[in-house]
């Protein structure tokens, strides 16, 4: 399949990757190979975006809130995202992808650490697509903790109450100097945001696709960045065509 070539193309894609579960149910199979099956559609996934030149793609691969799972799946999730890291590094490298790690790094093992770390430190100079892994995230956990990043410069009195701005809180995010999602998709017919990217997500695009993770495609993908491209998207303004004709 060829590159999309789309007159307005999303600089930054965030992806939920939803229904791992359902769709190793579906099939009889344990939920273990849905996660499996779903690492499958993550490649893919990195790699048509990095084909049709989008230059940040965020992926929701852990919530907070996923410890709440039983243990054995906890522990296969980490599992498969040491083998990812291990596995796919080099030929991310490769392709000049960057990888970026958002979420909480202080309550990690140190084995997965350490993992992220060199993953970030490897490819930090790469300059196509910014691979962004949303691990341990949870967006009400990263607000808190840029919070208390302000409040403890506030106490130091290194900053006013008065100096914050959206542009200060922006910087103190795991997210800091990546934009905000353009166009954010959900797969398995589920549509909400799940404590994602809550603070960045104030302009963007929705799509929801009913295919479960695992059968997320190319094809897939590049559908959503065709409805993407169709949206209208004002900003609180009014839309640049009305702007043109003065209505
Ligand atoms: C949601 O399905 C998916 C997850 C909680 C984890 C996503 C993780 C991967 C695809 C693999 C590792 C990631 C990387 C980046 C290598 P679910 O289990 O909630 O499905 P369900 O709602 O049908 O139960």
């Amino acid at each position: 399949m060829s590159e999309p070539a789309f007159l307005s193309m999303p600089e930054h894609v965030a992806i939920i990757m939803d229904g791992n579960g359902r769709w190793a149910k579906q099939r009889g199979l344990p939920r273990a190979m849905g996660h499996r099956k779903g690492v499958e559609a993550v490649r893919e996934t990195v790699r048509a975006a990095g084909d049709a030149g989008i230059k940040y793609l965020t992926l929701f691969a852990f919530s907070s809130e996923n410890w709440r799972r039983p243990e054995a799946e906890v522990t296969d999730l980490m599992g498969l995202l040491k083998a990812f890291i291990r596995r796919d590094l080099a030929e991310l490298h490769a392709q000049n992808v960057r990888i970026k790690i958002i979420g909480d790094r202080q309550s990690l093992r140190s084995d997965i650490l350490n993992l992220l770390l060199e993953a970030e430190e490897t490819t930090r100079d790469n300059t196509a697509l910014t691979l962004v892994i949303a691990f341990n995230y949870g967006s009400r956990d990263e607000i808190a903790r840029a919070m208390m990043s302000l409040a403890k410069d506030i106490e130091a009195g290194r900053l006013q109450a008065g100096d914050i701005t959206p542009e200060l809180i922006n910087a103190r995010l795991d997210t800091a100097g990546i934009p905000d999602p353009d166009l954010i998709i959900r797969t398995s017919g589920e549509e909400r945001l799940s404590n994602f990217l809550l603070w960045q997500a104030a302009y963007s695009e929705f799509v929801f696709v009913p295919e479960y993770w695992p059968d997320f495609s190319r094809e897939l993908f590049y559908a959503a960045l065709e409805k993407f491209a169709a949206r209208d998207r004002r900003f609180g303004g009014i839309s640049a065509q009305a702007a043109a004709v003065g209505s």
